[in-house]
């Protein structure tokens, strides 16, 4: 079901509060439906006319009546809403799908960089579904991780990996996964993060048969299906990833090499 009318009486509850080199943590109050890992909400950035379109953040954290989302601060609207103070804020959503949720299941999961917010909360969702957790951080350099204590107490195994080595391994989270599923098994693999990484998750996906599902975050204008511009490409035609995703399938999707 779409929802496009902004949540009654949401409002920032706090400053935002700096987690990371260039990254901040919102706490918002919102009487928002049930939400999905996987699912975001639209913010209205300001309101004058600019910037105009609502951006979208992934759920990193709901509970009650209290979101949380990571901005990773990269233009305009997102740095004006780390200086944000407390006070009415115009949301929209749970918008989009979510993930799969499995129970009881063995599950790994792949975050890179800024695409590490939704699986916070994915991570929850799954070890209170007793599934054995094992996370894979990956980030450019250590002072971009953000909460990593939250991640761990969400997990079996936490596993960080650095581009700099400056915490972790060094290299790539989707090289570290490759290097795990040579001697485990999972019963599925969830990714967030930019698109080589997932892009490289699917095809360890179809090598090695376990199925994986991702999160698309590209370029969104309206965020409620009416523009297209989100548009991703699968065997069956395009699909509006801010309506049909942003969870798709690993293996529906079509992705540039
Ligand atoms: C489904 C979804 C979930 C997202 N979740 C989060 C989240 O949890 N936390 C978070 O910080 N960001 C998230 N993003 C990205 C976030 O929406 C953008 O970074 C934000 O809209 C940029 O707004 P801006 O006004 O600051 O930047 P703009 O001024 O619009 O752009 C600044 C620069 O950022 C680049 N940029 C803008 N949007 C994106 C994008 N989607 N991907 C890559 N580069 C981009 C532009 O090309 C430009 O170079 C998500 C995006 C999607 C589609
Ligand atoms: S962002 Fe407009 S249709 Fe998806």
């Amino acid at each position: 079901m779409k929802r496009s009318a902004s949540i009654k009486g949401a409002a920032l509850a706090s400053p935002p509060h700096i987690i990371a080199a260039g990254h901040c943590l919102l706490t918002i109050s919102a009487s928002t439906p049930p939400s999905q890992p996987g699912q975001f909400i639209g913010i209205r950035i300001s309101s004058f006319a600019d910037p105009l379109l609502r951006r979208p953040f992934s759920i990193f954290d709901h509970s009650d009546d209290t979101l949380r989302i990571v901005v990773k601060i990269v233009g305009r609207g997102t740095a004006m809403l780390a200086q944000r103070s407390p006070g009415p804020l115009d949301i929209i959503g749970p918008l989009g799908n979510g993930f799969t949720i499995l129970r009881g299941s063995r599950v790994m999961l792949v975050g890179g960089g800024v695409g590490n917010a939704p699986l916070h909360y994915l991570a929850g969702v799954l070890s209170a579904a007793r599934c054995d957790v094992t996370y894979i951080y990956g980030a450019r350099s250590a002072e971009a991780i953000f909460c990593p204590e939250s991640f761990e107490a969400r997990a079996n195994r936490f596993i960080t990996v650095t581009d700099d080595g400056s915490r972790g391994r060094k290299g790539l989270a989707a090289d570290a996964a490759s290097d795990l599923i040579q001697s485990e098994t999972f019963d599925m693999i969830y990714a967030c993060g930019p698109q080589p990484m997932l892009k490289t998750v699917a095809d360890l996906s179809r090598r090695s048969g376990i199925p994986a599902e991702v999160s698309i975050e590209n370029y969104f204008g309206c965020g409620i299906g009416v523009c297209s511009a989100c548009t991703v490409h699968t065997p069956k035609g395009p699909r509006r990833a801010c309506v049909e995703g942003p969870v798709f399938d690993a293996a529906s999707l079509v992705m540039d090499p």
